[in-house]
């Protein structure tokens, strides 16, 4: 069994340090390097069927929808193209808008969850075409959807989705500037720009996981702690729903996601002495907005880890510790923000004494509803 973990104590810790090399494959031949541009060759639809679009829904479960989460965003800022998320086992029920221009993205590690098979279902009774990110060749979502692009994470054993989540989001960056390439919404030199910075991430991730002693202390001092807090605004909301996913479930701490400029609707009356906060404060546009949320919180006892792009200089005067992550373009920072809140799950987990790969109460693949 440790040969299958590779050497490490558990399958999470060696999916979490197999993410550069998921990255990589995911990318791989979709990126033309001569022209610096993305290529879809397994897409079946031609570009005038995909240019058409103007709606697109993106329906998942668990860490997949918070994948779409990041998606929503860059396909809407780099397409222009209106992009809502849901929840697998609520959209299925739903009677959804659909017109000749929706577009359904389904996104499912494993191919099999039963809520989200049954939405992808539903969409094709009523002729919607519908677009499947998964990682299992030959799955149930991987056969019926109209078009797959794969995510090539290999194996993911441990419960809690970690190397297929980044390899989704990379898909998902992969797919909006395909869409924006052939909307015309980005010119040539922005989709280069982006695509140079998306080669550098497999590198960036390895950095990160080389210098994970922060972040264990951190998680080691949350041993007593009952409730921790997510914030983040943008896209530092979307992470923060994953890094709050995934202490919930191999930590059992509880933990809130908040986007922090809601906090003071009703969040905030929570928060006193010592309680732990983690601040995600790595896009730029919202920084300043972010700090003083974060000096409110500082103002209430909080104890906070702040999470900033090298070269921060400010935010270490309003928090407690800073974890500092490489520089690349704020769309593509959640794909580094959420290494560190991976490990700071895996490290929590350990430091209870818990099964980091088979939580209690939860199952790899849910394919009964
Ligand atoms: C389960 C797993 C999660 C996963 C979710 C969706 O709850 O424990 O890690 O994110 O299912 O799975 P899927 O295979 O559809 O991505």
């Amino acid at each position: 069994v440790t040969a299958e973990k590779g050497g490490y104590d558990s399958f999470m810790l060696k999916e979490i340090h197999e993410q550069p090399q998921a990255v990589r494959e995911t990318m791989g031949a979709r990126i033309d390097q001569e022209h610096k541009r993305v290529i879809l060759p397994e897409l079946k639809m031609s570009n005038a069927d995909l240019a058409k679009y103007d709606r697109i829904y993106i329906v998942a479960c668990g860490t997949s929808m918070h994948a779409g989460l990041v998606g929503k965003d860059v396909i809407e800022k780099w397409t222009r193209v209106p992009v809502e998320v849901a929840v697998a086992s609520e959209f299925r029920y739903r009677d959804p808008i659909y017109t000749d221009n929706t577009l359904m993205i389904v996104i499912s590690q494993s191919g099999e969850t039963a809520d989200t098979l049954a939405a992808l279902r539903e969409a094709k009774k009523s002729n919607v075409t519908v677009l499947a990110i998964t990682n299992v060749v030959g799955s149930s979502v991987a056969r019926e959807a109209d078009e797959v692009l794969f995510t090539w994470a290999g194996p993911e054993v441990a419960v809690a989705s970690t190397k297929a989540y980044t390899s989704q989001v990379v898909a998902l960056y992969l797919f909006a500037l395909y869409l924006a390439q052939v909307k015309g919404t980005l010119a040539a030199a922005e989709v280069a720009e982006v695509v140079d910075h998306l080669q550098d991430i497999p590198a960036k991730i390895a950095s990160l996981l080389e210098d994970a002693e922060q972040v264990r202390r951190f998680a080691e001092s949350t041993k007593g702690v009952n409730s921790l807090f997510f914030i983040g605004r943008s896209l530092d909301y979307a992470v923060s729903l994953e890094g709050s996913l995934k202490l919930k479930e191999i930590s059992y701490i509880h933990s809130e996601a908040y986007p922090a400029g809601e906090l003071k609707h009703g969040t905030l009356a929570l928060i006193e002495d010592n309680v732990p906060v983690v601040a995600l404060a790595t896009q730029p546009d919202i920084y300043e907005k972010m700090v003083s949320n974060i000096v409110e919180v500082k103002a209430r006892g909080a104890r906070v880890l702040g999470f900033a792009i090298e070269g921060d200089t400010d935010l270490a005067k309003s928090v407690d510790e800073v974890i500092y992550l490489p520089s690349t373009l704020p769309m593509l920072t959640p794909i580094l923000t959420v290494i560190p809140l991976q490990l700071l799950s895996y490290f929590a987990s350990v430091a209870r004494g818990l099964d980091v790969d088979k939580p209690r109460n939860l199952a790899k693949s849910v394919t009964v509803e």
